[in-house]
């Protein structure tokens, strides 16, 4: 049984639509030629999805932007989620997601590992274009894995290098405070913003002894703010603020001149951020006291799961509303070819 995705275009000659309702090639090449001819700079994204009479579903959202992210210093909340595909990207996005951050939580959530070290800059690159091609209005956000960036700066430059111009992300994010000062200096130079992440940082998860609160002692608190006004002071433009006391994430708030976005880190931030499979509520086995589950998706999954098996094995599905007839005319649909 072929998935929706292996329709091919000659099948429906005639027509512009495929059968879930997307352009067809020729079509969306079109679109493109006219997008472009009228933008000397190329237009990557449409500013909001088009509908099928080419109307804008949402003239009031813009996308959003690193400039944009900055201004939202002490203002409107800042809404990041993390995606992985396309799917969720779209479903995230169209939801309201300020920034998608394609993180190497992925390693976790996606490759089912205990912690985010085995993620390469491969799997960042195939996972940022995927959640690109589904986003219309978030900024994009490509995590940096595990030694991309803490080696050599060149090194790092080449790595974030591609996580924009082949995984379409907007921005890379990197783990640490002072000791990667001159890594986000150089990524900075090179023209691509950097968000940094301070506080529990999990590819340390050796040297911290596990997913532990950071900055609960007066003195690993005051590191922890000496990090964040150092990386803010090097040019990044946003701060993950995870796992630390809220009175710690408000202190460096109203510390630094760039917005914080917290996980675990309390609501005094200038945003906040969620794996998407935790706050969908798709990690059965994981609750951990910051995550607020906004559904059960898991649950609800497998109930449609159980819902389909039984149909198939009674067969009720598929009934004639999903069955092809006979060819009807000249144009038809050719079978098997
Ligand atoms: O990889 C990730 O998902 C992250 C967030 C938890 C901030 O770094």
């Amino acid at each position: 049984m072929p998935s929706a995705a292996c329709y091919q275009p000659r099948l429906y000659e005639g027509v512009d639509r495929d059968p879930l309702g997307r352009d067809l090639p020729d079509k969306r090449d079109k679109r493109m030629t006219q997008d472009t001819a009228s933008a000397p700079y190329g237009q990557p994204r449409p500013a909001t999805p088009p509908t099928p009479d080419g109307a804008s579903a949402s003239p009031a959202r813009k996308p959003m932007t690193v400039p944009k992210v900055r201004g939202r210093k002490g203002k409107e909340p800042l809404v990041m989620v993390t995606a992985y595909d396309a799917t969720f990207a779209r479903m995230l996005d169209e939801g309201g997601a300020d920034l998608l951050l394609v993180g190497d939580s992925l390693g976790m959530v996606v490759q089912g590992n205990d912690d985010t070290l085995s993620v390469t800059v491969d799997d960042i690159v195939y996972h940022c274009r995927a959640v690109a091609r589904g986003t219309h209005y978030a900024h994009i956000v490509g995590d940096m894995p595990f030694l991309s960036y803490n080696v050599t700066p060149e090194e790092a430059v080449r790595n974030a290098g591609r996580i924009l111009a082949e995984g379409r992300a907007h921005s890379v994010k990197l783990e640490g405070g002072r000791p990667v000062v001159p890594v986000i200096e150089r990524l900075v130079a090179a023209g691509i913003p950097v968000m940094a992440h301070v506080g529990l940082t999990p590819q340390s998860v050796h040297a911290m002894g596990g997913f532990r609160v950071q900055g609960r002692d007066e003195e690993s608190a005051q590191r922890i703010l000496d990090d964040a006004k150092a990386v803010a002071e090097a040019g990044a433009y946003a701060l993950v603020l995870e796992g630390i006391p809220a009175e710690l994430a408000s202190r460096i708030t109203a510390a630094i001149d760039i917005p914080t976005i917290g996980i675990g880190a309390g609501v005094g931030c200038d945003g906040q951020v969620l794996v998407c499979y935790d706050m969908l509520g798709l990690t059965p086995d994981l609750r951990p006291k910051f995550v607020r589950r906004f559904d059960e998706l898991f649950d609800r999954g497998k109930a449609a799961m159980e819902d389909y098996a039984s149909a198939v094995r009674s067969g009720e599905f598929p009934g004639p509303e999903h069955t092809f007839g006979p060819a009807k005319g000249p144009r038809a649909v050719a079978s098997g070819s």
